[in-house]
């Protein structure tokens, strides 16, 4: 049987997050997107409600969330603006690595010690010339006796200036390329990184986006995630977990576009009537709706089949290209009913169009994300029923 029904316990944490984000983030989104601010003070609260660390074991100090649960809270965290609702969960693809293939000592040592400073992680695997094509990367690890050394630069490193913890992403063996990759856990204080330029960004305004320099960066084994050479996978397998992660919070971003949308129907008067009378209206909002619903019910079945250990490499990459195509278009139908009170600046449809964009960009662009999915369905594996 089927069972679509939250627990009490979802249902509590969901509560507890959307009252989180009508409380604590819903009153400076606007002002956090005009002026960029770190959030410190909302990730402080946020910690202490135990939103920070959902997808990690409470051994190591987080919430010991399952998937679906996580992936629900993270839709209502990303409600009211979704680059401080990604600041809460930031480290979620950058400690999948860890949970995934790290050794005991590792994840009592990194996650342990992350979650207890209430620090953060970043994902270091985008350089300069290796975006779409992630195992063509320049950065390196070589082997010198029982050290690696660490050289090269990383790009659009989300949290990249303030993360503590650095998953970064290297080649071992050039000649190998996917096979010639290893991953390693990078905390912030070894000496030789460097922050390069912050981004100012389109959209995600409250979420720091930054270059890292890596010079003569001293590593060891305790740093190695995995096998040598084998960290390409594990970047994939992490990127599975965003990729349904993005799914939930374009499922946020969409809904409260409908919401905007709705609510301006039902009070904008024209023609003396209200402009929710018409079927124009009508059809627009349902097309929103039926989006929404859909992407909800996405990131629900993805979650569960994490939580059964499946693998959903097609179904991840599948749903990233849907439920962001629909925040797209969702965003912009909403700026579209809202008309010119929804175009101008300081509106919030106009920040969730602009939001929605990078969805389709990051974690893989749509056409990757195409590409990955069209593969998987090819290969006739992944396939749930
Ligand atoms: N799970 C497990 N293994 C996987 C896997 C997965 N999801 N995906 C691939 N693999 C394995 C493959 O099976 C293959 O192994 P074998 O050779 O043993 O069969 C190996 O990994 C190599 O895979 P491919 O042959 O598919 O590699 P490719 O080079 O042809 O293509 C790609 C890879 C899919 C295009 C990949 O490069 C990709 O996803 N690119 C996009 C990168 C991306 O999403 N970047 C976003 C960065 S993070 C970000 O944006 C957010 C931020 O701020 C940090």
């Amino acid at each position: 049987m089927i069972d679509f029904s939250p627990t009490a316990e979802q249902k509590r944490f969901v509560e507890l997050a959307r009252e989180f984000s009508a409380n604590e983030i819903r009153p400076v989104a606007l002002e956090y997107d005009a002026d960029p601010v770190y959030p410190e003070e909302i990730l402080k609260k946020a910690h202490e409600l135990g939103f920070l660390y959902t997808n990690i074991p409470e051994s190591y100090g987080g919430s010991g969330m399952d998937h679906v649960t996580h992936y629900m809270v993270t839709e209502a965290l990303n409600y009211d603006c979704c680059a401080i609702g990604q600041m809460i969960g930031i480290s979620h693809l950058a400690t999948a690595p860890i949970l995934l293939s790290g050794t005991e000592e590792q994840k009592k040592k990194f996650l342990g010690e992350m979650t207890r400073g209430h620090k953060s992680a970043c994902f270091c695997l985008t350089e300069p010339e290796a975006g779409s094509d992630a195992a063509a990367m320049k950065t390196r690890a070589e082997k010198k006796g029982d050290k690696y050394i660490l050289n090269g630069n990383k790009c659009y490193i989300t949290n990249g200036r303030d993360a503590d913890l650095l998953c970064v992403f290297a080649s071992t063996d050039p000649e190998k390329g996917t096979k010639g990759i290893s991953c390693f856990a990078v905390p912030r204080d070894t000496p030789g990184i460097k922050t390069g330029r912050i981004e100012d960004k389109m959209g995600h305004r409250a979420l720091f986006v930054a270059e890292l320099f890596f010079e003569d960066v001293e590593l060891t084994e305790e740093n190695l995630i995995g096998k040598e050479d084998q960290g390409f996978k594990l970047a994939m397998m992490a990127l599975d977990r965003g990729r349904v992660n993005i799914t939930a919070i374009c499922t946020a971003i969409s809904q409260r576009a409908l919401d905007e949308a709705a609510k301006w129907a039902n009070e904008r008067v024209q023609f003396g009537q209200t402009i929710g009378s018409f079927q124009g209206i009508h059809f627009m909002l349902s097309d929103m709706y039926q989006q929404i619903i859909a992407c909800r019910a996405l990131y629900l079945q993805l979650g569960w089949m994490l939580d059964q250990q499946r693998r959903c490499t097609t179904e991840a990459a599948s749903a990233k290209c849907f439920a962001s195509d629909a925040a797209m278009k969702t965003t912009t139908d909403a700026v579209q009913i809202l008309g010119g009170s929804g175009y101008m600046k300081g509106s919030v449809a106009e920040k969730l169009m602009r939001d929605a964009k990078l969805t389709q960009i990051f974690e893989g662009t749509n056409q990757i994300n195409r590409i990955v999915s069209g593969r998987g369905v090819l290969s006739g594996k992944n396939l749930l029923f």
